[in-house]
Parts: structure tokens; C-alpha cells; sequence
């Protein structure tokens, strides 16, 4: 992570139906009522431009390549307008998915090369266009950038089969989640796989708890790296 960019930038990852979104919604409200600014996002998604990618992705069958073309389209746009401002201004960013995503969805579970995936990482998550003047007219060297990448990454993990039973009746299914359940089985693995490789930026938060135990794991992260504090007059769960 770059040091001119002085925010935390947190992200959230977990299979369709492993509840990701309220211990979202609950951090931001802990972060706030600490006095820090949140900015709340998620992806594919987060700016105009990218919310019309993510309609399209969600939405329409492509092949992986198109896929991850667009996905990481929407993040360079996500970075540049909403990502990098909030980290500067010092904000706590809380995104509701991020590039493990695309390595789990499109590269473990459509079997997408991951040797692609690392080069797209690289280019659309330098800093150098990112810090460069305003208009984009700095030249790109991924070779010598940083990678902007979150400080910290929640991995709600749960068993696809819970995650299908959960899920099942409670919305109209988008092109990912009406994936055969062996689809998710390949993701999580992929998740799993992301977990090894970046064991200092993962948080494993086990999912198949009730949401209170799960939320008290998932603040407890939060606290033990002192970014939120220990003692809770009140819970919101
Ligand atoms: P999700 O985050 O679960 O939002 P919602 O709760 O509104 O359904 O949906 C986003 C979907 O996009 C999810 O199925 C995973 C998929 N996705 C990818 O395939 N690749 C990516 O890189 C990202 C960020 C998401």
C-alpha cells in the first residue's frame, strides 16, 4: 500500500449468500460512531461508469476475458474517482468486493488464467496513474508501481451448500448466482487459495455461525488491530 494514501482500505469477500452486507453496514456504523469518515462502496460497481459495467456483467453472458476486461474497467474507474480521493482525505473505505473476487469468480470458478488476472491487478491497481495529475496524462510503469491493494480483507467462509439454502428464495437469482452449486465450490476454493497467498492480509471469519457470533468475530478483527476500540456501550446486532 502506497504512503500517500493515509485511509484503511477494507474489503469484504465471501460466496453469493455468506452474508457479507449487514457486518458491512454494522462496521461503517462503528466507524462513524467513532468519529471516522466511512465511505461505503462496492464492486463491480461504485461510480456511474462502473454500476454500468456491473449491469452488464451481472446481466449479460460474455466470455471470461470480456468479463474480466469489464470488471477490472469498472475498478480502474472506481479507484480513480472514489477509492484513492477517500484514502487521501483519510477515510475508512469498506468495499463490498474487490480484486480477490475476480480471481475466485472468474479466474477459480470460469477457470480464467490467473497469470492474466495478476497482470490486469498490476496495471489497473498501480498508484503511479493514481497519484499522477488529475487528467490521466502520466504514463503507466507497472514494473515499478505499488499496488494499491486493501490493508485488510474479510472473508466471510461458507459452506456452498448453507450459502445455497440461505440464498435460495429470497431473490431472483443474477447470472452468478444461478451458477450450479460446484461453480461455488470452485470459488471458495479460490477464495481459499487467495487466503494462502496473502495470510497477512486475510481475516477468515467462519460464517456458519449465527449473525451475532459472527458479527462479534468480525469486530474483533476490527479490534484487535486497533482500529476500533474494545468496549461496546451498545450492539447493534
Ligand atoms: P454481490 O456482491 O453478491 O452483490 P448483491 O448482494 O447485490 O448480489 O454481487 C456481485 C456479483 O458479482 C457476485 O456474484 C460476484 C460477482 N463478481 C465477480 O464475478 N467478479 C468480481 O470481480 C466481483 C467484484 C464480483
Amino acid at each position: 500500500m502506497t504512503k500517500s494514501l493515509s485511509g484503511l482500505f477494507i474489503s469484504f469477500e465471501g460466496i453469493d449468500g455468506a452474508g457479507k452486507s449487514t457486518h458491512i453496514a454494522g462496521l461503517a456504523a462503528a466507524f462513524s460512531d467513532e468519529g471516522r469518515a466511512v465511505t461505503l462502496s462496492r464492486e463491480p460497481g461504485g461510480t456511474p461508469l462502473a454500476e454500468k459495467l456491473r449491469a452488464l456483467v451481472l446481466d449479460d453472458a460474455m466470455d471470461p476475458l470480456t468479463e474480466s476486461l469489464l470488471i477490472f474497467a469498472a475498478r480502474r474507474d472506481h479507484l480513480v474517482s472514489v477509492i484513492a480521493p477517500a484514502l487521501r482525505r483519510g477515510d475508512v473505505v469498506l468495499c463490498d468486493r474487490f480484486t480477490d473476487a475476480t480471481f475466485a469468480y472468474q479466474g477459480a470458478g470460469r477457470g480464467f488464467d490467473l497469470k492474466v488476472l495478476a497482470t490486469l491487478e498490476q496495471w489497473v491497481q498501480s498508484d503511479e496513474g493514481l497519484l499522477g495529475d488529475p487528467a490521466g496524462n502520466q504514463p503507466m510503469k507497472p514494473e515499478v508501481n505499488t499496488v494499491i491493494e486493501p490493508h485488510l480483507t474479510v472473508w466471510f467462509d461458507l459452506a456452498p451448500e448453507e450459502a445455497a439454502l440461505r440464498l435460495a428464495g429470497t431473490r431472483i437469482p443474477d447470472k452468478f448466482e444461478s451458477q450450479p452449486i460446484e461453480f461455488f465450490r470452485r470459488v471458495a476454493r479460490g477464495y481459499a487459495d487467495r487466503l494462502q497467498n496473502h495470510p497477512e492480509r486475510f481475516a477468515r471469519i467462519d460464517a456458519f455461525q449465527n449473525r451475532e457470533a459472527v458479527w462479534q468475530d468480525v469486530r474483533q478483527v476490527f479490534v484487535e488491530k486497533g482500529w476500533l476500540e474494545g468496549a461496546t456501550c451498545h450492539e447493534r446486532h
